[in-house]
């Protein structure tokens, strides 16, 4: 009877995992999605528990208890963080299904060899590679992310990289082969712990040669692994329900990285191997041509003029948290009659979707979103092109400037506007550390100060002009 519940459960946490990925999709179906997602593994969890052969009831209680105390701060993170909270998340992920293949292999060792059969000892290397290497790899990603002073930002990179990291993955797998091959050898058990250190070398080695602006990308395919890690744990435990969860992580992982690989124009061989975001400074153009200033009188008086605006956001203003005072600048110049649309690029702020999540906090219109490719063929028409923190995702050099760590990135063409503003704090460059000249550019025009307070004096001057410092 337990089992036949388990079952039924089991197949309801996947219906529930399956639409929360779909729901996930659409921003107004987004929330709906994290719930059946969270119901899922609620479910799945308690489907597992009530399983006759689970024992240790106590040290489970504990698990949660500690999963409870390390999960609710980190889910408390602004979402600037988010990028390396998800690389963590992976980590511990992978440690776990590294542990649980470890613990596996070593009880079957000392107690069960007849459990080591040929299927289960494969998957238990699978498993155990897999988790370590994304344990590292991880960590390795989230402290990039992190700027963490001791992990270097910049690529590392050295001659003979790629042989040496496929050698290293190469002599774990070998090592693997012949433990499947002699599980319960006098020596399989110190090849085993060769293969867990080979693959938590292996995910450092992996991490070392790649940019910070390669990042997001390179989580989403740890997210991948540690969904393969996931599965081969699923058939290490004869949890069909891993197995399931499992391969839609891997799989979303997979697919998340390929859709952002297109994004940057980027195969994804160039973002494993290729050292992306070495800085290669362009010509200093700050020293070549003059950055020109605009008042907030000026700039309003531009955009009342305007009949299109385009607003192109990026990460400034999710530092910033301009989103809400953008909404009422939205407001004033639509209430003119005025034209606003919000240009999104894949890659603007530090994670996929993180303009659409704070515009839809500001509650700006689903409609107003207009993503790059649709955007861009109405630049030209475009009066003013209002950049509020963004740098890299409007940089021209990516369409022509070949040694720049951004070649080849499709870009929103602010460039290509009657009028340009852009808001920013100072002349520092943005997250590929390379300067832009659209700054510089005759028509473009500079508001230097913080997002939130630049765009509220321009609310203030619109509404009325009052309080302006
Ligand atoms: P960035 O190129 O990082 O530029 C952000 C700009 O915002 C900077 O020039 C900065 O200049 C300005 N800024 C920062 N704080 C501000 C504030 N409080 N007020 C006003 N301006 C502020 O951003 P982007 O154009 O959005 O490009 C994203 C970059 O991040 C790309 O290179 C992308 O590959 C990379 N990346 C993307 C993701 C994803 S998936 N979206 C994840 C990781 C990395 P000041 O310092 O002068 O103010």
């Amino acid at each position: 009877m337990i089992h036949a519940i388990a079952q039924a459960a089991a197949v309801l946490a996947t219906a529930l995992f399956i639409f929360s990925l779909h729901w996930m999709n659409d921003p107004k179906t987004a929330r709906r999605g994290v719930v059946a997602g969270v119901t899922g593994m609620v479910i799945a969890v308690g489907a597992t528990w009530i399983q006759p052969e689970i024992v240790h009831h106590g040290w489970i209680g504990l698990a949660i208890v500690a999963g409870f105390i390390v999960g609710v701060p980190l889910s408390l993170v602004p979402l600037t963080a988010v990028p390396q909270r998800t690389a963590l998340s992976h980590a511990f992920g992978g440690l776990a299904a590294g542990l649980v293949g470890t613990a596996e292999y070593v009880v079957g060792l000392t107690e069960n060899p007849a459990q080591l059969t040929t299927f289960r000892t494969s998957a238990i290397v699978a498993e155990v590679i897999l988790g370590f290497l994304t344990f590292t790899g991880s960590l390795m990603a989230a402290g990039k992310l992190q700027e963490v002073k001791w992990i270097p930002q910049r690529p590392v990179t050295y001659p003979g990289q790629n042989v040496v990291n496929i050698g290293v993955l190469a002599l774990a797998a070998a090592l693997g082969v012949l433990v499947v091959l002699h599980p319960t050898a006098a020596w399989s058990g110190q090849a085993f712990y060769a293969i867990v250190g080979l693959a938590v070398l292996f995910g450092v080695l992996l991490i070392i040669p790649i940019g910070g602006a390669d990042m997001p990308t390179v989580i989403s395919i740890l997210n991948s692994y540690a969904g393969l890690s996931a599965v081969a744990m699923g058939f290490v435990l004869d949890n069909k329900l891993l197995v399931t969860a499992g391969a839609l992580d891997g799989s979303s992982g997979l697919i998340l990285s390929i859709i952002m690989c297109r994004a940057m124009n980027r195969s994804f061989t160039n973002v494993l191997f290729g050292a992306f975001g070495t800085v290669q400074k362009t010509a200093a153009i700050a020293e070549q041509k003059a950055w020109k200033q605009e008042t907030v009188e000026g700039a309003a008086q531009l955009l009342e003029q305007a009949n299109l605006v385009v607003v192109i956001p990026g990460y400034g203003m999710a530092v910033a948290q301009a989103q809400h005072k953008v909404r009422e600048l939205y407001d004033q110049l639509t209430k003119r009659g005025i034209t606003v649309k919000f240009a999104i690029h894949p890659v603007a702020g530090r994670m996929p979707g993180h303009m659409n999540v704070l515009l839809a906090e500001a509650n700006i219109p689903y409609t107003a979103l207009v993503e790059m490719e649709e955007i861009n063929p109405d630049m030209p028409q475009c009066d003013v092109a209002l950049v509020i923190g963004a740098n890299d995702v409007v940089n021209p050099a990516a369409r022509y400037a070949k040694g720049s760590p951004i070649y080849g990135m499709p870009i929103i063409d602010a460039d290509k506007a009657k009028t340009v503003l852009a808001i920013k704090r100072s002349k520092n460059p943005g997250f590929a550390g390379i300067d832009n000249e659209l700054y510089v550019q005759d028509n473009t025009w500079m508001l230097f100060g913080d997002a939130k307070a630049v765009i509220g004096d321009l609310v203030k001057q619109l509404a009325g002009g009052s309080g302006l410092h």
